[in-house]
């Protein structure tokens, strides 16, 4: 569950959530036509708080809502300092938040133009997912739904009509019992999983798909590739196949919100051993990194 906050930052403004309440009109909430992202603040081993790689998903959010045709009207550095000051007025250290640029009321015809556009930064204590046991990793299947592969461009970008898939597949997962569902695209390769990028060990080969594939290239993605170079392996962005994947030695996904997350059963299969070493590794130096154990990585780390 998530507890709401008493401050979120709206079009440059730190206020009351409260007074933050859109309207029935509100053109985003219609057609799903808006961008996001999502970023973590870490408590630091020696003291304070950092946000995780604030700079690259802030500029993300820009380019995704650039992809739509979206301007932000906020400059990089009034967001950045938007970020930490709507963390530091609610007191939060571990903690999400969810930028958001919406297309706000009172139009709903498709002209979306003629209507506002808000940018949202609304934060929230976390911690990681409370139904997913991080060491023990998650269940998954592959989903019967493809994502669709003409559209594998607005995949790239994070875009709010984007997850009408994912939060069906996701409840379909569910009503199987498994905890979360992988998307391959109309030829049958593998994605990633409704809300993080997938990888695959094979031997000392670390891969995942690459991002010409309709899926959200995750900054997650980008750090866990950076790290697995430095503890010695192979990695490489290939296509892949669920034989692939179901002969691998490991599967993991990658995401800011859960980090770094095995699957050892996937469609009813143990995979490898079920004991995941890579991604218990790669899990744990992610952490180190967030929480600024890795003097050698302090670049990726905004103090707030
Ligand atoms: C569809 C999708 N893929 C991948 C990711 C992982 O991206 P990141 O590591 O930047 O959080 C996310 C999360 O934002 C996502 O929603």
């Amino acid at each position: 569950m998530i507890e709401p906050v008493g401050q979120v930052w709206l079009d440059g403004k730190v206020v009351d959530a409260e007074d933050s309440r859109v309207g029935l009109l509100t053109h985003s909430l219609h057609y799903g036509f808006g961008a996001l992202d999502g970023f973590r603040s870490y408590r630091q081993d020696g003291g304070g708080v950092a946000a995780f790689r604030l700079a690259d998903h802030l500029a993300r959010l820009r380019s995704s809502a650039s992809a739509i045709g979206l301007e932000l009207g906020h400059t990089h550095g009034d967001l950045v300092e938007g970020a930490c000051d709507v963390l530091r007025t609610n007191g939060l250290d571990d903690a999400y938040v969810r930028p958001l640029v919406f297309v706000g009321e009172p139009n709903i015809i498709f002209a979306h133009w003629l209507n506002p556009v808000h940018v949202a930064l609304v934060p929230f204590a976390w911690s990681g997912y409370s139904d997913r046991d991080a060491d023990a990793g998650t269940t998954a299947q592959v989903s019967p739904y493809p994502r669709p592969k003409a559209h594998a461009a607005l995949y790239n970008a994070k875009l709010t009509g984007n997850y009408l898939l994912s939060v069906i597949a996701f409840g379909h997962a569910r009503s199987s019992g498994v905890q979360q569902a992988i998307f391959l695209d109309e030829d049958g390769f593998v994605c990633e999983s409704t809300g993080e990028n997938l990888f695959a060990v094979h031997g000392n080969l670390v891969s995942t798909p690459p991002a010409t594939r309709s899926l959200l290239p995750g900054l997650t993605r980008a750090t866990v590739l950076v790290l697995a170079a430095e503890l010695g392996y192979e990695v490489a962005e290939r296509d892949l196949t669920v034989p692939q994947l179901h002969d691998a030695d490991e599967v993991f996904t990658t995401g800011t919100a859960s980090g770094v997350l095995a699957i050892p059963e996937l469609d009813g299969r143990r995979i490898g051993d079920g004991t995941a070493p890579v991604a218990r590794a790669l899990r744990q130096r992610y952490l180190d990194a967030a929480r600024g154990r890795l003097p050698e990585h302090a670049d990726w780390l905004t103090i707030l």
